[in-house]
């Protein structure tokens, strides 16, 4: 073989793909089932806002055309969402294509970038395929980043820095103050983001980060798909500084956000007051559910996004047992937590069948 096949097969040997929640299909094909719930992706179980998906069947008819590379519209409406100039905003194929667009610009060969260990893993994921090395800080206490050792790795080869607030999938917050601490202790020159996927779900906590936080590498990302419920559209976008995103929209592609989505998007931020409305049911279930794992001592830890952890020493046989009976839940063993399930807060009604089917597995037992 020539040498840049050798090269590129030399390379992809390295990378580990990502593992996905598994799609409904696929578990009904494999079980002969007629239906499943699916608890494995953080997603909105209530589905797209009303008129995000009225604004995309009124794109419909518009997609012959190629979509505003810009995103002209959405930008305007995130740059006035946010109080920043429409420069200071970079969008994506989701956020975890902005995330990955970040670290391809920041990092290469030679360079590091810093993570927690249990932090999202498409942090490590993005280093590896930038070519950077990655350099994961184990938890202090388990589950949440510990921002000391984050400090302790920092030296002249590292980039950049990326923590999840609150954290998937282990569910932890840091308050702005203890974020704003440790900003103020990093080197002016290094990319910091902070990865606010789950930010709807604290927004009452947590306060308006991007007017609390401060640093000149400081990137903070959010996505539509989870409290917006637009998973299946991939809109995600970070807020910087404009010097930043300039950069950063050079290695993009031209039409990274297609038209379903800008329309979908737009629509959706327009539909708040639907949005934070089953926000607050989420959080209402979530807590329904911890406080059931914590009676039946199976609670991991509390959890700050639209997701659930919990512990069994055969997680393996419960996670099987739950996907007998149509229930797809997130194995966390790539996080290194093998005795650990991830469990996306659903409607009620799929909790609730969570929850029974939990039971009979225990009593089983
Ligand atoms: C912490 C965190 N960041 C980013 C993402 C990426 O989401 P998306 O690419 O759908 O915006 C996820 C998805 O699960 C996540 O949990």
């Amino acid at each position: 073989m020539s040498g840049w096949i050798d090269r590129a097969v030399a390379q992809a040997a390295g990378l580990h793909p990502y593992i996905p929640g598994k799609p409904v299909e696929t578990l009904l094909r494999e079980k002969g089932l007629s239906h499943a719930i699916k608890l494995a992706s953080n997603e909105n179980p209530y589905g797209p806002a009303p008129k995000a998906i009225a604004a995309m069947q009124a794109a419909a008819s518009e997609m012959h055309r190629y979509p505003d590379g810009d995103a002209t519209a959405l930008k305007a409406a995130l740059a006035d969402l946010h109080a920043v100039s429409r420069e200071q905003i970079l969008l994506g194929n989701g956020s975890n294509e902005v995330l990955e667009l970040i670290i391809r610009t920041f990092a290469g060969a030679g360079d590091e970038v810093i993570y927690a260990q249990r932090g999202f893993i498409v942090y490590a994921l993005a280093t590896q395929a930038a070519g950077a090395r990655g350099v994961a800080v184990a938890e202090a206490d388990g589950l949440s980043h510990d921002l000391e050792g984050m400090l302790a790795a920092v030296n002249a080869r590292t980039k950049v820095i990326c923590l999840a607030n609150p954290n998937n999938p282990t569910g932890t917050l840091h308050d702005n103050a203890a974020l704003q601490a440790f900003l103020d202790r990093l080197p002016r020159d290094l990319i910091v983001i902070v990865d606010e996927a789950y930010y709807e779900f604290v927004a009452d906590q947590l306060g308006d980060s991007l007017a609390q936080l401060s640093h000149p590498g400081l990137v903070i990302s959010r996505t539509f798909s989870k409290a917006y419920g637009l998973a299946g559209c991939r809109v995600g976008y970070a807020v910087a500084d404009a010097e930043i995103v300039a950069l950063v929209n050079r290695f993009r592609e031209p039409f990274n956000l297609n038209g379903l989505a800008q329309a979908a998007a737009l629509a959706a931020l327009d539909d708040r007051d639907w949005v934070m409305a089953r926000v607050a049911e989420t959080v209402a279930e979530r807590e329904r559910l911890e406080s059931a794992l914590d009676a039946l001592g199976l609670l991991t830890g509390q959890s700050h996004g639209n997701f659930v952890l919990l512990h069994h020493a055969d997680s393996a046989a419960l996670h099987r047992q739950m996907e007998d009976g149509g229930i797809i839940l997130r194995p966390l063993a790539p996080y290194g937590m093998a005795d650990d399930l991830r469990v996306s807060v659903g409607l009620p009604a799929e909790n609730d069948a969570f929850l029974a089917r939990l039971e009979q597995f225990l009593a089983a037992q």
